[in-house]
């Protein structure tokens, strides 16, 4: 598995999706840079977002608020007092963890371990087999689940009334090691808050302190009303917003995964109270068919119910994906209730309500959230696409399945020889298709290898021109997944290329 990471990060960097910022001053921790061919990736993902949600629902409208927010709206969000990860120090190899994420990956061992329970089982039983049944009633995995619950609710009530001692003892009681150096010697458990600062103005005595937003969310419900009287919306509607959120992570490694600056796709939907759950569990539905749709494998993706639910919220799941390293969050479906909205009711002494015209009255809309991390779902995506293939003849090549609406280059075109008037050709294609799609053209080297390159960029077709182009005007079309090549007439290129990669 760590090789399968390390040969993401190496490909994305190859082959011009993603550098470390600043490289040339030795990176800066947890900071990336999007290149060439990242940049478009990333902005397909966006729009594929954009499309499913504000497109293709009436009922759902965009922003782009600012990133700079009035203080007041942090204090009123929980984020100025709650906002913290809880640090533990470990004494001799000197490293900083995150004391909650060690006792989740504990709990996930022992989830594991009920895992393999149920896999060998289902191989005993075959189709007689009742998961449900053997989870309830096997001594082991019962066993298992119960001490998972357990720690984790101990974990949730030591961190929840601030006795973070607790939280320490469980540590040392379960024999929780330095995960690098399997050391247990560790410090106390202190609270670190995840916001940076800066400030608003020159001088210093006039100037304000102000936050990078941790969430985009807050942008969405300073503007619920804005939106809704402008835009004239009925409840049950929503605001989408995709945007940069910013996070002080303390244990920010793994590549993209987790990083300081990063960006979020947030859709808040507002309800009336009461009828939340059943938009809690439309949207729950919704998403997960999303990213199913993308084609990278149901199998890859699995729903987490929070047991611990955070102080805004009345149900929340998250969507978990299998990342090189294991099933990790990659978005979040929250049922936020009226929290936000009234708190900042009460903070800005203005009203953030929804007028009914059918009950002739108003009242604060409860809030379902869904929360995706724009550069996770570009690792969920990579890391899936990333193939080494072994061909009939013995050879192996390394291609890049991208789903193809995603796909930064969607053709490129490749005169066989440099020479003959075939380049000529090659650029009068270019030409027609840049209109409609991201084309490049390459004459260097062979053409296999040239195919090679394609295939590890993600390029989903490549359009060969050669000697027959000049006679009859048709060319080879290569798939890259099947790398099948078939004759084509010039003019039929649009439509193929067009059925495949349209969202
Ligand atoms: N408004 C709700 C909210 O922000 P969250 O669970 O803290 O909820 C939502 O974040 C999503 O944002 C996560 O599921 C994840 O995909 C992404 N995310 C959060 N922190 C991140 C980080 N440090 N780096 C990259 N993505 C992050």
């Amino acid at each position: 598995q760590d090789d399968i990471f390390k040969n993401v990060i190496s490909h994305a960097k190859e082959y011009g999706y993603i550098f470390p910022s600043s490289e040339i001053y030795d990176g800066l921790s947890a900071v990336y840079d999007y290149a060439q061919n990242g940049v478009e990736l990333k902005k397909n993902i966006r729009e594929y977002w954009w499309k499913s949600m504000v497109q293709m629902h009436e009922n759902i409208v965009g922003i782009d608020a600012a990133i700079f927010m009035h203080p007041t709206t942090w204090k009123a969000s929980g984020h100025v007092d709650a906002f913290n990860d809880p640090l533990i120090d470990n004494k001799d190899s000197k490293k900083r963890y995150r004391a909650d994420v060690l006792i989740e990956d504990y709990c996930e061992k022992l989830w594991q371990k009920a895992q393999k329970e149920i896999e060998k089982a289902k191989g005993r039983f075959g189709d007689a087999f009742n998961e449900e049944e053997f989870i309830t009633t096997n001594p082991r995995v019962v066993e298992y689940l119960s001490k998972k619950k357990e720690i984790l609710e101990r974990m949730a009530s030591g961190l929840d009334s601030g006795n973070l001692e607790d939280v320490k003892a469980l540590i040392e009681e379960l024999g929780i090691a330095d995960p690098e150096t399997g050391s247990k010697n560790w410090t106390d458990v202190r609270q670190f808050n995840l916001m940076f600062g800066t400030k608003l103005g020159a001088s210093a005595d006039t100037a304000m302190d102000l936050y990078l937003r941790p969430e985009t969310a807050q942008g969405i419900f300073v503007n619920f009303l804005n939106v809704q009287k402008t835009g004239r919306m009925k409840i049950p509607f929503g605001i989408a917003q995709t945007g940069k959120a910013f996070r002080n992570e303390i244990v920010a490694r793994q590549f993209i995964f987790r990083m300081r600056e990063f960006e979020q796709m947030e859709m808040q939907f507002f309800v009336k109270p009461g009828e939340e759950m059943t938009y809690y569990e439309y949207w729950k539905e919704t998403r997960l068919k999303w990213h199913l749709s993308l084609g990278l494998g149901k199998e890859n993706y699995r729903f987490h119910d929070h047991e611990k639910l955070a102080h805004y919220a009345n149900a929340a799941a998250d969507i978990e994906f299998n990342f090189p390293f294991g099933f990790k969050e990659l978005e979040g479906i929250h049922s936020r209730t009226d929290f936000d909205l009234k708190a900042h009711e009460q903070h800005s002494g203005k009203k953030l309500q929804f007028f009914d015209n059918e009950t002739n009255s108003s009242y604060v809309p409860y809030v379902v959230e869904t929360s995706v991390g724009l550069d996770r779902m570009f690792l969920s995506v990579f890391s899936k696409a990333l193939q080494e293939e072994t061909l009939e003849d013995g050879s192996t090549r390394t291609v890049l399945k991208l789903p193809s609406v995603l796909a930064p280059t969607k053709a490129a075109v490749l005169p066989l020889v440099k020479k003959d008037g075939l380049p000529e050709v090659a650029r009068e294609i270019i030409e027609e298709l840049k209109w409609d799609f991201n084309v490049a053209y390459d004459e260097k080297d062979a053409v296999g290898r040239r195919y090679r390159r394609q295939d590890a960029l993600g390029t989903p077709f490549c359009i060969t021109v050669d000697h027959q182009t000049l006679e009859d005007k048709t060319v080879t079309i290569r798939h890259r997944d099947t790398m099948q090549q078939d004759r084509v007439s010039i003019t039929e290129l649009r439509n193929i290329i067009n059925e495949d990669v349209s969202m």
